[in-house]
This record gives structure tokens, C-alpha cells and sequence, in this order.
């Protein structure tokens, strides 16, 4: 698998900040140069279709929701059910953030009955987990759907904080996370910037950032670093 960058939007930008993020993403000569890693945008709901038509002509860059409904097509006001995303190009969902822990209540369960959701509709599952609820959220997970997820490790004092967790303490954990889920994709979100995304990326398969990706001339700065660095491998 190649390895991934995420941009995490969150709940950031009005439909011109969007358009003109996306446009000048489009004619970065650093995108053109990706080849064996993947750029994942997450923009919010409202963006998907407009994300996913800006970047069909680019090979190596994909779109993700930040969330999906826990339950399947119905009445259930205000959610947005994964199979009716069908169309959209929509290849991950970040499930179980922790600010959706945090703000909206979530429990693992729920995060499970998401991955279900997912990967009935053929959505590849980014299972967010700090240290203390690996196992928990694991445990939630039908055991078929355990080697479908991607596990993001997201260290709750370093997300959105500038406080970035040490690289062996990540390779830790990473460990960790494969004695639990498998051998499957683990990512590193948290206060990634320029300075230490290549670090990351020696000791994951990819990460997830957050601030960074908001302004687009810091992000295309994060692509340039990492297709720089590897073309010197
Ligand atoms: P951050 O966010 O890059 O702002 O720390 C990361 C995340 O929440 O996934």
C-alpha cells in the first residue's frame, strides 16, 4: 500500500476557500510528482462532489468523509448513511476521531457499527484510537472486519497542540496496534508539520494532519518535502 497523507479539513472552509484550495492543489507540479504516496483529502460533507470531480484527473490522490452514519439508509435525520455515498468516489471514512468521542459522545461501539457500515458499502475504514482504548475498540469490531481497518493513532495531548509525540514512542504503539487489530495500515496523527512528517512516515504507513492541511501553500510545502525525500531513497 502506498503510504498515506490525509488532509483533515475538519469543519473548516466556505465553498470559495474550498475552490480556491483545490485549484491551486490541482496545478502543484508536487502532486504530479507523487508516485508512492497517496494524498487523502477529507473535506467536510457539503465538498464531497466538488472535491472528488478537482481531483478525478490525478492519480495519486483519493477522498475521505470524516464520518458516516452508524446505521444503514433510513430515517434518520441529519446523518449520512455510507451507501449513499456510492458515486461519489469516496474511498475512506475516518471513523471514531476523538473529537467526535469528545464532543459527540461516541462510543467504540458505535465506531464499529460505523466500520460495519463501511466496508458493506466498500469504504476503506480509518479506525482513530489513542493508546488507552485499543483493545476496547478493537474488541467492538466484528472480528471479520479487524484486518479491513486502518488504524490511526491519534495521542489525544497531541492533536491540534504543537506537542508532536516522539517517533520511538509512535513505533510503540504502532506495535501495539498489531498485536491487537493484525498486520493492517497504521497511521500517526498529531501536531504533523514540515519539520517532522518524514520521521513519521519511516515508522508508519501514513499520517493524518490536521492544521497543516489547511492552508494550501503549507500543505503543498509538507508534498514537496515528502516526494523530495523520496526521490533521494
Ligand atoms: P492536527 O490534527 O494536525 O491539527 O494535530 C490532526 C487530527 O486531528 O487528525
Amino acid at each position: 500500500m502506498a503510504k498515506l497523507i490525509v488532509a483533515n479539513w475538519k469543519s473548516h472552509k466556505n465553498l470559495e476557500e474550498a475552490k480556491k484550495w483545490l485549484a491551486l492543489y490541482q496545478g502543484s507540479p508536487a502532486v504530479q510528482k507523487l508516485l508512492t504516496t497517496e494524498v487523502v483529502i477529507a473535506p467536510p460533507f457539503q465538498y464531497l462532489q466538488l472535491v472528488s470531480e478537482s481531483i478525478r484527473a490525478l492519480l495519486q490522490t483519493r477522498v475521505a468523509v470524516q464520518d458516516i452514519s452508524p446505521f444503514p439508509p433510513g430515517a434518520y435525520t441529519g446523518e449520512v448513511a455510507a451507501s449513499t455515498l456510492n458515486g461519489l468516489d469516496v474511498w475512506y471514512a475516518i471513523l471514531g476521531h476523538s473529537e467526535r468521542r469528545k464532543y459527540f459522545q461516541e462510543t467504540s461501539q458505535q465506531v464499529a457499527n460505523k466500520v460495519d457500515q463501511a466496508v458493506q458499502s466498500g469504504i476503506n475504514p480509518i479506525v482513530c484510537v489513542d493508546k488507552d482504548y485499543i483493545r476496547t475498540q478493537a474488541a467492538a469490531i466484528a472480528p471479520e472486519h479487524l484486518d479491513k481497518c486502518i488504524v490511526a493513532y491519534e495521542p489525544l495531548e497531541a492533536i491540534g497542540s504543537g506537542h508532536d509525540e516522539p517517533t520511538d514512542k509512535v513505533a510503540e504503539v504502532v506495535a501495539e496496534i498489531h498485536k491487537v487489530f493484525g498486520k493492517v495500515p497504521v497511521l500517526y496523527g498529531g501536531s504533523v508539520n514540515d519539520e517532522n512528517i518524514v520521521e513519521y512516515l519511516d515508522v508508519t504507513d501514513g499520517v493524518i494532519i490536521g492544521t497543516h492541511s489547511l492552508d494550501i501553500a503549507d500543505f503543498l510545502n509538507i508534498i514537496r518535502i515528502v516526494v523530495e525525500n523520496n526521490h533521494k531513497k
